[in-house]
């Protein structure tokens, strides 16, 4: 009985997102693993099946510095931000684009969905400029200073035709977070903002961020203080409090900027648990912060 009540509950979800695209942004946890991918990608083959349109984006966090390091080159970081110069844009490129992609795809595939890899230089899919030097604080020494960030960029904007195409025929599109500049040069982009700005761009309904929190805490510290639901105006005041802030501000912004683009709901959601994904589409709770406008 409580399998089939399962069943039920997910039944209006299923019905009201039907056809409906949904932006998946793939990062942390949700990566480690072999057993975490192909988990996290079996969950979005199902959304496939159940009748949504699935697009993912994906990070490479972790996987970008451990590559570095075994060719030998140390990962640059200032303020928290890493520092791109030719030789990382090249590493990045190559994991991103050859090893994460490509597995992501490929785990898709093995559970009967039809994933295709883009990057962002596949038809123009995100143009990107060159990011102006920033200005950020330096943790070590607590002072201020201009850096140039290197190879990593803003989108200038977004050809969503390629993502038509393929999700008008059942195919589930993996971005890659790299964008190209008008040499046709490669620059690094934060996955998040692409999630976000191509979860707008393509009229989804849900964007997800998989994190590896359960969502807004109001307290950082302790994990049964998540907040499951807000609205822009109310994450706007936790931004201003300081209850959001570090790693999940820029998630948070992203959220707020997709809303304002027309997505219709926007989820932080906890990658560490297994199916977050299915936990917070088919039941009424969810499982992490759902953002409404
Ligand atoms: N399943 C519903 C949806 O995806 C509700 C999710 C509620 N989630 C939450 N964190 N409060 O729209």
């Amino acid at each position: 009985m409580e399998t089939v009540n399962i069943l039920i509950e997910a039944l209006p979800y299923i019905k009201k997102f039907h056809q409906k695209k949904i932006m998946i942004k793939y990062g942390g946890h949700a990566m480690i693993d072999s057993a975490a991918k192909s988990s996290t990608a079996r969950d979005t083959v199902l959304l496939k099946y159940v009748g949504m349109k699935p697009i993912v984006v994906h990070g490479g966090g972790p996987e970008i510095s451990r590559s570095m390091n075994k060719l030998g080159k140390e990962p640059k970081f200032i303020g928290g931000l890493r520092v791109t110069d030719q030789e990382t844009m090249d590493i990045v490129k190559m994991v991103l684009v050859g090893k994460i992609n490509t597995e992501i795809v490929a785990n898709i595939g093995l559970h009967g969905g039809k994933g295709v890899g883009l990057s962002g230089k596949d038809n123009l899919l995100l143009k990107a400029r060159k990011r102006s030097p920033q200005l950020v604080v330096n943790q070590e020494t607590g002072e201020e200073q201009t850096v140039d960030l290197g190879l990593v960029g803003e989108i200038e904007s977004i050809n969503p035709e390629i993502l038509d195409v393929l999700t008008e025929n059942n195919y589930i599109p993996v971005i890659s977070p790299i964008g190209v500049d008008e040499r046709a040069e490669t620059l690094n982009l934060n996955a998040d903002t692409v999630a976000g700005e191509v979860g707008g761009k393509v009229g989804a309904e849900k964007l997800i961020i998989l994190t590896d929190v359960p969502g807004i805490l109001r307290d950082p510290s302790d994990k049964d203080s998540l907040i499951k639901k807000a609205t822009i105006s109310e994450v706007k005041e936790l931004i201003e409090d300081g209850t959001v802030r570090d790693g999940m501000l820029p998630k948070v912004l992203t959220c707020i900027s997709a809303l304002e683009k027309g997505v219709k709901s926007a989820h932080i959601i906890d990658g560490r648990v297994k199916h977050s994904i299915l936990l917070e589409i088919f039941t009424k709770k969810g499982i992490g912060t759902m953002i409404t406008r």
